[in-house]
């Protein structure tokens, strides 16, 4: 069987690439790939299948393209060829950025969902499943405080950046499309480096907040951890779920008739750790004393709202980060996760593996030029 992959050359994909190529030996798949020409496409081959073992390498190929253009960046008869050959899809990729403006959002995340759902349907068209997997994530619950279920979607929330609405309207494009091809949605929480190594690619997410701390609170400990509180809600739970078992469980579903028609929180659920536990974790891998917190919606929040245009003119990113980054420490939404469980998905402790993951980003200083 054939599929076509997108975004297999991000965090996720790449994962997502081995763990399907390693559970299914009949499985051929082709990777839509942004490139200027086909010498920089045969060298993004080369870079995805490198860590692949050898028997697995021959069954990626990639093929030029761009979800956000018209006909996915092909030309309407390589589109239909490919078609053609093509059974099913697994779209991936997505802008993962919080601060596009919104149309630049759409043009990627919605526009690339329709692009991707139209070749399902020329798939269809040609006898194939045009069966869609597709990755979304659990933030399209914005900023809800309650427990947001599986089958939710719009239920009034607002959002917190233009990455949640743009996946939430593109997910909404994949539940209409689901009355006419076979679709599967997945929704990742806040996913993280690999659970057995710490190993990650991306420092983004709650790596830029991790460095902060660190950077910060490292830096002149005893005292600094002692005397100057954290201003977030200690209590405030982060879902975070390590990159392999993400990409375990897109095989699994990948795989799955029966996870046809459904949509599934790949989450940490009701175990979900709060930022407090995960700070302790930190806190105790660099031996600094524990912190203590501040509550955001108190007075401190008139000296953050005085010190932001100090901060924007002396470190612009890291107020910008800043803004962008506590919109998720004071409440988040919580995750049902009962689709998941009954497919047999079940996210490991976080206490099994945070501190490899602090470990590793430690070690690599935070990724250095590629944190973003
Ligand atoms: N990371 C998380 O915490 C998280 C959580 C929940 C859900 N998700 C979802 O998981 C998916 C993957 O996220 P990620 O963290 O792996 O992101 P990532 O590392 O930023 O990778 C994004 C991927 O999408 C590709 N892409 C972006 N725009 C494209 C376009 N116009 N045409 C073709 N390919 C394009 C990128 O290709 P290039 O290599 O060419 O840039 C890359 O392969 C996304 O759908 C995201 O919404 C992620």
């Amino acid at each position: 069987m054939l599929a076509l992959i997108t975004g297999a050359s991000g965090f996720l994909g790449r994962e997502v690439v081995a763990a399907l190529t390693a559970a299914e030996p009949q499985l051929h798949l082709v990777a839509l790939l942004r490139a200027r020409d086909a010498t920089e496409l045969a060298a993004r081959l080369a870079k995805l299948v490198e860590p692949l073992p050898e028997r697995a390498r021959s069954r990626v190929t990639a093929v030029r393209g761009d979800v956000a253009e018209p006909h996915l960046g092909m030309s309407a008869s390589e589109l239909t060829g490919l078609a053609a050959r093509v059974d099913r899809a697994l779209h991936v990729a997505a802008t993962t950025s919080f601060d596009h403006p919104l149309e630049e959002a759409r043009r990627i995340n919605v526009g690339g969902t329709r692009g991707v759902l139209e070749f399902c349907r020329a798939v269809r068209a040609r006898g194939g499943s045009g069966r869609l997997d597709y990755v979304g994530t659990a933030y399209v619950a914005g900023d809800r405080t309650d427990v947001a279920r599986e089958d939710e979607l719009e239920t009034g929330q607002g959002f917190r950046n233009t990455y949640e609405r743009s996946k939430l309207e593109a997910e909404r494009l994949v539940r209409d499309a689901g009355r006419e091809l076979p679709v599967v949605i997945m929704r990742p929480s806040i996913i993280v480096g690999d659970s057995r190594t710490g190993q990650t690619t991306s420092y983004k997410t709650i790596y830029w907040p991790m460095k902060v701390l660190v950077r910060f609170y490292g830096l002149w400990r005893p005292v600094v951890p002692r005397l100057v509180r954290l201003p977030v809600s200690p209590g405030c739970h982060l879902d975070v779920v390590p990159v392999d078992w993400v990409a375990g469980a897109i095989a699994k579903l990948f795989a799955s008739e029966q996870a046809k028609g459904g949509c599934f929180h790949l989450a940490a659920g009701p175990r979900a750790p709060t930022i407090e536990h995960l700070v302790n974790v930190c806190c105790d891998h660099f031996g600094v004393a524990r912190l203590r917190y501040l509550d955001p919606a108190g007075p401190i929040r008139f000296v953050g709202r005085a010190m932001r245009p100090i901060l924007r003119a002396v470190a612009p990113r890291l107020e910008r980060n800043g803004e962008l980054m506590l919109a998720y420490t004071r409440q988040n939404p919580r995750f049902d996760v009962s689709q998941a469980t009954a497919a047999g998905l079940i996210a490991p402790d976080v206490d099994e593996y945070f501190r490899r993951l602090v470990a590793f980003a430690f070690a690599e200083d935070f990724g250095r030029d590629n944190t973003r």
